[in-house]
């Protein structure tokens, strides 16, 4: 196997390399003064199993078009077996028609990443899992849960609670909580679908005196997690935490966290970000290793 860390994911691309041992091929990459993309594999790749890691944030229209034309090129170049690794998928949260006539953006991508030449995919804490069944090649999504939690087990947590600020994120506070002993539970969020305006409600938490973890698979504006906070704290919790596995962080996601109470963000290295303190690179390497 060899691995081409895309220009995204130079630093995780090149982590997973090293934990399998194995070479490393790398992109020339640059912006032509339009805005267009140049990419170039700065080796042979014919008859070589591959694993192409590059993930889709920021800019990430653009991200997935190069996804797409790696994708191709390393089949038109003769790889063998191409797995596509997409550490952070974008458009995974457009993954139904919510409103008559809307794009399932999610779909649509997919299919361009299996008619690109793709013969495996495999992502990290995808929004839904059942987005993955439009594909007809092997598709699987990584849980970052377990990183999360050792990472957590490390921070001397004062009777820990973690929560899902809504139903979605449920399994990720369940999975960190049952892996570190502690107590989770989520509260509910409604999401007006044109304005985009969020309401975070939910059952008491007791939250008296305790480290409180929020744990998210994405932050993006930031929004979510805020308001989670602002009840938490309420509530007199000790502590506010947020983890989540996709650190978007759009515009002032930071400051509006902490004007809300988080006293730490924490994310992982699926996007590079200030407050990436987490790899998910020990994750990736095992499931390839598995392929
Ligand atoms: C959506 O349900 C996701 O799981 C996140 O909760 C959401 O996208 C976070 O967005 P924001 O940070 O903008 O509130």
């Amino acid at each position: 196997m060899i691995v081409v860390p895309g220009p995204s994911s130079t630093k995780l691309g090149g982590k997973v390399a090293e934990i399998l041992g194995v070479r490393k091929v790398d992109v020339e990459y640059k912006n032509f003064p339009d805005g267009e993309s140049y990419l170039r594999l700065s080796e042979a790749v014919s008859g070589e199993e591959v694993a192409l890691i590059h993930t889709t944030y920021p800019h990430p229209d653009k991200r997935i078009l190069e996804l797409l034309l790696l994708i191709n090129t390393l089949k038109d170049l003769g790889a063998r077996h191409i797995t596509a690794v997409v550490p952070y998928m974008a458009y995974a949260r457009q993954d139904s028609r919510f409103r008559e006539g809307e794009a399932i953006s999610i779909n649509t991508i997919f299919r361009l990443i299996e008619g690109a030449g793709a013969d495996e995919f495999i992502t990290v804490d995808v929004h839904k899992e059942f987005s993955l069944k439009v594909f007809g090649i092997e598709a699987k999504n990584i849980r970052a849960a377990e990183a999360i939690a050792e990472y957590l087990r490390g921070m001397d947590l004062v009777r820990p609670y973690i929560l899902s600020p809504d139903r979605g994120a449920l399994k990720i506070a369940q999975s960190i909580g049952e892996r570190l002993g502690a107590e989770y539970g989520n509260f509910e969020k409604t999401r007006d679908r044109i304005s985009g305006a969020i309401t975070v409600k939910g059952e008491r938490v007791e939250a008296r005196g305790r480290d409180v973890v929020i744990a998210d698979d994405l932050i993006s504006t930031g929004g979510t997690i805020a308001s989670a906070s602002k009840i938490v704290k309420g509530e007199g919790a000790r502590r506010v935490i947020a983890v989540c596995t996709h650190p978007l962080l759009v515009g002032d996601a930071l400051p509006k966290m902490r004007g809300a109470g988080v006293d730490e963000v924490i994310g992982t290295d699926t996007i590079e970000s200030e407050v990436s303190r987490i790899s998910v690179a020990q994750l990736i390497a095992k499931e390839l290793s598995k392929s």
